[in-house]
């Protein structure tokens, strides 16, 4: 079960100033589940660990359990929510070294990601990797319309014809997409791919639990009912509107009282490798959702202890605007001890008989405080071992105290219409019809950058 624990933050955060925020935070909590604010048209993501399609869930598994059959790799391509959150959560559970094992000793297909950037060279070496492999594909996009995967897209879809035929690639190729609407929408029906459903009341960033996640995640090997089971009991614990036992609450509450003093970037801070794109998961979460109308906490990531020989520098003694938020993994899945040496060259005798784990956990502890010491505040959250349960309760803490926290910050956390910006000063360099007028434009503004230097 996931616990936060405020007992470092005693230097930046008194009783006086969570009650002065509290009603702000009872409004805005009321403002969501009311569904009366910016976006509420996409709220569906709060009911969806109990409220989901039953047939659809069933057929994921099927599809899991045929790519499972007849496939060593499965490509997914998405990008932002339609990607990240599938891949925190395999990462976190998964074997990272699984593609050193051969193909035939592994129980699930490795689970390859692409349409995430725009570098022909990544898809070009990933593509003639695959010549000995069984592959599978998974098209993700809710528009139907995000030029980096359907880009992607064109050219996997093409390989994977060339290489099965189209019967064949009709029985390898997956779409997750919007139920009526959109580009991939049609061609799924016309090639007669199966497609899976992005639901109409949720946005990409808090899709994780639809099939846009389970499909990847159930092709990993990774129970899906467990997932959806700890999601299911984080959306009613935090239902209790008692400040003290709610800990989503409490998060939201606590950010933002640091943001207003000064803290304006939080560091998500892990312990384990195998996080590392639960941060990237969740820096969009919050980026998209609070980064608007000049407001909003920056969010950043840190694997620790990594990182401290980084940016540990930086976050002891450099400017003050940082806050950090640890997740603290209490039972690794995976340990070793650490063994006596005869000669104790390397002096470390005094670890003998204690685990990686134990020195983890030190190192944790001993940074936070040297952290608080160095004027960062700091906020742990625990978990008690990383699993589908744990994952499904983490992802669902995290959204649910976004969109709080969004609407604390007067913002619509639902929305994200910043990330329109790059894409039609990029549409229109690329000479997409419809944008011939801002090609002028910004034709004129590099020729006159190029002239300037
Ligand atoms: O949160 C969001 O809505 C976005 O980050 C999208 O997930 C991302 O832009 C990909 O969009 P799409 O699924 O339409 O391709």
């Amino acid at each position: 079960m996931l616990r936060l624990d405020l007992s470092y933050l005693q230097d930046f955060i008194d009783e006086e100033a969570i009650d002065a925020m509290e009603p702000l935070l009872a409004s805005s909590r009321l403002t969501l589940y009311n569904r009366t604010g910016a976006g509420s048209e996409y709220t569906g993501w709060l009911d969806l660990p109990v409220n989901y399609d039953r047939e659809e869930f069933a057929r994921i598994k099927q599809a899991a359990a045929k790519v499972k059959e007849n496939s060593d790799v499965f490509i997914v391509c998405g990008i932002g929510g339609s990607y990240l959150g599938a891949r925190a959560v395999i990462e976190a559970l998964s074997d990272p070294f699984a593609s050193l094992r051969p193909a035939g000793s592994r129980e699930y297909p490795l689970i390859l990601f692409a349409g995430h950037q725009l570098s022909g060279s990544y898809l070009s070496r990933l593509l003639s990797s695959l010549s000995d492999c069984r592959v599978s594909v998974n098209m993700i996009s809710k528009s139907g319309t995000t030029t980096e995967p359907a880009i992607a897209f064109r050219i996997i879809e093409e390989w994977m014809r060339q290489r099965y035929g189209l019967d064949g690639a009709r029985e390898r190729i997956f779409a997750t997409t919007d139920k009526n609407r959109g580009a991939l929408k049609e061609l799924a029906d016309n090639r007669g791919y199966q497609t899976f459903i992005v639901p109409d009341d949720i946005g990409g960033r808090y899709s994780v639990l639809s099939a846009v996640g389970l499909l990847p995640i159930a092709v990993a090997g990774i129970s899906i009912d467990d997932l959806m089971a700890g999601a299911a009991q984080a959306r009613e614990r935090y239902t209790d509107i008692r400040l003290g036992e709610n800990d989503s609450d409490m998060y939201a509450l606590i950010r933002n009282i640091l943001q207003k003093r000064g803290f304006t970037t939080e560091i998500l801070v892990t312990y384990e490798p195998g996080l590392q794109y639960f941060s990237e998961w969740w820096k969009q979460l919050f980026g998209e959702s609070e980064g608007k109308d000049g407001r909003g906490i920056y969010p950043a990531s840190a694997n620790f202890t990594t990182d401290l020989h980084s940016l540990g520098q930086y976050i002891q003694q450099g400017r003050r605007f940082l806050m950090e938020t640890v997740i603290q993994v209490e039972t690794a899945k995976e340990d070793l001890i650490i063994q006596e040496s005869e000669d104790n060259l390397d002096g470390l005798n005094y670890l003998t008989g204690k685990s990686m784990g134990e020195v983890n956990q030190m190192a944790l502890y001993g940074t936070a405080v040297a952290h608080v010491d160095g004027g960062v505040p700091v906020q742990l959250l625990h978990v008690s071992e990383l699993s589908a349960f744990a994952m499904g309760e983490l992802l669902y803490f995290f959204e649910r105290s976004c969109a709080v926290s969004g609407y604390l910050n007067a913002v619509n956390p639902f929305n994200q219409p910043g990330v329109e910006q790059y894409k039609s000063n990029m549409y229109a360099l690329l000479g997409k019809p419809g944008y011939e007028k801002e090609r002028v434009a910004l034709q004129e503004r590099l020729y006159r950058k190029d002239n300037d230097q």
